[in-house]
């Protein structure tokens, strides 16, 4: 029988090894998170990084790595620490990463990275090709493995290939500025079918091909020599009844305390606590325009001080790729506009922003969900966005108020949110007060149509609708002819 296979550079589950024994937690971002229902739904492999530098790891513990990964039917693909170094930290996330969300001022380009990122795309290839049999359907995910659909497709035309992009595909002049763009785009083309989450992506890379390879497209379809690839656009949804029926559990109001306190705050701190609550949730990553809402809130207070010991930012920043010096730069730049705006508003009974900055299980997640009144998300680029689906999805009453970004690909499908530009803080003071003073009937309006929205396009919808679409756009018979 077929099997589906789904290739992503993160596994959904993370290993630790501590004195030889191997345990895992869940891994956070929107790829392992969104994928992993579609995963335990089906009867799909998972192949991915095992996480480990290979030379820190002798037989036994690969043995366990392996064992353990295979329990959530995984498979491991072996790194060195250069080809981590290179291939995640060098060409992923400091060329490719910046240049598709538009920081061209991050984006460098070295040789010997590229060198690496073929070198890996190639292991993860042959990897699917030791496990691959004939009418498989293979999964390829994001920006970290864009050469691999061609690395198989040379190699098998008896198989269905698709891929998806899980950040912004960049507009035309952004992507031609990297040397290796014909390279990208030959790799991606050798899928049957390529997902974007936005039209607006998916125009910018058939523009792209067409002006960098010289291949028009027609109807979503691009003309090969003798053979043709599908593009188009599937908007990634959440697990909306996991959200949903978990926030039902929690009554938000009893655990609200818990849970915070949990996290290591002062008791005494909360007692009595009557702020608002405004939550964050994202990695720590400067697409995610941490630091503008912090000058932005900053800036409410300052607009509107009646909200002084009324509202608090509860801001959740998980550590992400710390090793890129881009990222720990910016966790120094956080940690210090934190200080200086709690300094200088804080008072005795009140302090403006609570900062965590860690991964948090499951059950907090939704606590916080629950309990904040508005969240505030403003990235300056951002593929999709799940935090703003799940923060909705969370809310069983209906209340709360979202304020997205409209760079968030998200925004295209929630329009009922409260839109603003990341960059404007004067709208998003403006929009914070509207927020905390919105009546709750018309909370109630937004969220209702949201929901129903979100509920309906779920991540099953997108995966099924992107398995569907896989299926009727590979013809096995056609001949293959990209070098
Ligand atoms: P990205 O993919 O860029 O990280 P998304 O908002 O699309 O951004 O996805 C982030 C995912 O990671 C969400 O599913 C969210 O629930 C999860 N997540 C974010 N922050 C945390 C945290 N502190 N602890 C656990 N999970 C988190
Ligand atoms: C985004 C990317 C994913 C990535 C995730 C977390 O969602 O699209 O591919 O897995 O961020 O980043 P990390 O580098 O920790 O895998």
């Amino acid at each position: 029988m077929s099997k589906t296979i789904i290739i992503s550079n993160r596994l959904p589950l993370q290993l630790h090894i501590d004195n030889k024994i191997v345990t895992s937690t869940p891994s956070v971002g929107g790829l392992a998170t969104g994928m992993k229902p579609v995963h335990a739904a089906n009867d799909s492999i998972w192949i991915g990084w095992n996480g480990v530098n290979e030379e820190e790891i002798d037989d036994s513990i690969k043995a366990k790595i392996d064992s353990t990964l295979l329990a959530h039917k995984c498979l491991g693909v072996s790194l060195t620490k250069k080809e981590v170094d290179e291939y995640y930290y060098g060409f992923s996330n400091t060329t490719l990463w910046p240049l598709f969300h538009y920081f061209l001022e991050y984006t460098e380009f070295e040789k010997h990275t590229w060198e690496t990122y073929q070198v890996v795309n190639q292991k993860f290839a042959n990897v699917i090709l030791d496990t691959v049999e004939s009418g498989d359907r293979i999964w390829i995910h994001d920006y970290q493995l864009l050469l691999v659909p061609n690395l198989i497709r040379k190699k098998r035309s008896d198989v269905s290939i698709g891929f998806f992009l899980h950040i912004p595909f960049p507009s035309y002049e952004v992507f031609r500025t990297i040397p290796c763009r014909e390279a990208l785009l030959q790799g991606m083309l050798g899928a049957d079918l390529l997902g974007f989450h936005t039209y607006d992506y998916e125009r910018h890379f058939l523009s792209s091909v067409q002006r960098i390879l010289g291949y028009d497209s027609s109807f979503n379809t691009i003309t090969l020599d003798n053979r043709s690839v599908k593009v188009d656009s599937f908007p990634m949804g959440i697990d909306y009844d996991n959200f949903h029926e978990s926030a039902k559990l929690h009554n938000a109001k009893e655990k609200r305390d818990k849970s915070i306190i949990q996290q290591g705050l002062d008791k005494h701190q909360l007692d009595n606590d009557q702020a608002k609550l405004i939550l964050s949730i994202d990695r720590l990553d400067y697409t995610k325009g941490i630091d503008k809402r912090l000058r932005a809130f900053e800036y409410f207070l300052e607009k509107y001080p009646e909200f002084k010991g009324k509202v608090r930012l509860v801001m959740l920043a998980v550590p992400s790729r710390a090793k890129v010096p881009q990222y720990q730069r910016l966790k120094k730049e956080i940690d210090q506009l934190v200080g200086r705006i709690n300094g200088k508003f804080a008072e005795i009974s009140w302090t403006p922003i609570w900062y965590f900055y860690r991964s948090l299980p499951f059950e907090n997640l939704i606590d916080l969900y629950t309990s904040s009144e508005v969240a505030l998300l403003t990235p300056i680029r951002d593929g999709m966005n799940l935090v703003a689906k799940e923060y909705i999805a969370s809310k069983v009453d209906k209340k709360g108020v979202l304020i997205l970004s409209e760079m968030t690909g998200a925004a295209n499908e929630m329009s009922e949110a409260l839109l603003i530009n990341p960059n404007n803080f004067e709208e998003i003071a403006d929009t914070l007060k509207l927020a905390l003073e919105m009546p709750e009937k018309e909370q109630i309006k937004r969220n209702s149509a949201l929901q129903k929205r979100l509920k309906r396009y779920n991540v099953d919808k997108w995966a099924t609708d992107f398995m569907e679409a896989l299926k009727s756009s590979t013809h096995h018979d056609k001949r293959y002819t990209l070098q």
